[in-house]
């Protein structure tokens, strides 16, 4: 089966002249259906930036990108934002929730902005599965951090994405917090057989996922990578010493 994500030769500079910052320089990485892909390198390498390219928000400079089957670059302005709203699920660090909508109307909204009519069970069923019912008329300002990414995650996953990216989903919440936040996002990426890109700076939700890729230097570390049994918190650490991450 081809790869939900196949990434080849992307690069990308912002800026120009003194200001110019060369952040990917020939990033290769393919992702196979189903497959929960963690991604860590030091803090501005770019790997925001990668999830950015492979969302279709920033254009890169060259390379390809394949989402589901779809080149990014054979897409117009519209074809991409389709693309991402359809079948890409986002995770945010900042979580990204509608400040005046209820958590409920959240989930709803990406249906609302297609026109598409939806099961009100589907939504239900979505709060219910991140523990949030009790929540769904609340606005995010009256909701913590870690329930605004629990909804954000119902929002992203009610829409059954083939392809899920989460940038540093426990960046913004306590420890026990993020623990939940990241068992329900890899039972749930499971469960519906997405894949999963997550960015991240926390060794231990690396550690949950079927493969650790590291990026420096705007490069993915090829040598470095764990995949499989090789998987682990104290793996992960220890590449990162290695690497200097
Ligand atoms: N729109 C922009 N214009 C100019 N430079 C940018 C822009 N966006 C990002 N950069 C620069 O590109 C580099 C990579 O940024 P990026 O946000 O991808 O890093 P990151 O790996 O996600 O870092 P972190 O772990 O801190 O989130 C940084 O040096 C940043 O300053
Ligand atoms: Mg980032």
């Amino acid at each position: 089966m081809d790869a939900a994500l196949n990434v080849a030769g992307l690069t990308k500079t912002y800026g120009l002249g003194e200001g110019k910052v060369d952040v990917l320089r020939g990033v290769d990485l393919a992702v196979p259906p189903g497959q929960m892909c963690a991604v860590m390198g030091p803090s501005g390498v770019g790997k925001s930036t990668l999830l950015s390219c492979v969302s279709g928000l920033v254009q890169p400079d060259a390379g390809r990108i394949d989402v589901l089957g779809e080149d990014m670059a054979a897409l117009d302005d519209e074809g991409r934002t389709l693309l991402r709203r359809k079948r890409i699920g986002i995770i945010y660090q900042f979580f990204n929730l509608v400040g005046n909508l209820t958590a409920e109307e959240n989930v709803l909204l990406p249906f609302l902005i297609d026109g598409v009519t939806v099961d009100p069970k589907k939504i239900e069923h979505g709060l219910e599965r991140v523990g949030m019912t009790k929540r769904r008329k609340h606005l995010p300002s009256q909701l913590s951090g870690g329930e605004m990414q629990l909804i954000s995650i119902a929002r992203a996953l009610v829409r059954e994405p083939a392809l899920v990216l989460a940038d540093e989903p426990t960046g913004n919440v306590n420890v026990a917090t993020g623990e939940r936040i990241m068992a329900l996002l890899c039972e749930v990426t499971r469960e519906s057989g997405a894949a999963l890109l997550l960015v991240t700076h926390n060794p231990e939700d690396a550690a949950r996922a079927d493969r650790v890729v590291f990026m420096r230097d705007g490069e993915l570390e090829r040598e470095a990578e764990l995949l499989g049994e090789e998987v682990s918190s104290d793996a992960v650490h220890a590449r990162l010493r290695e690497l200097g991450i």
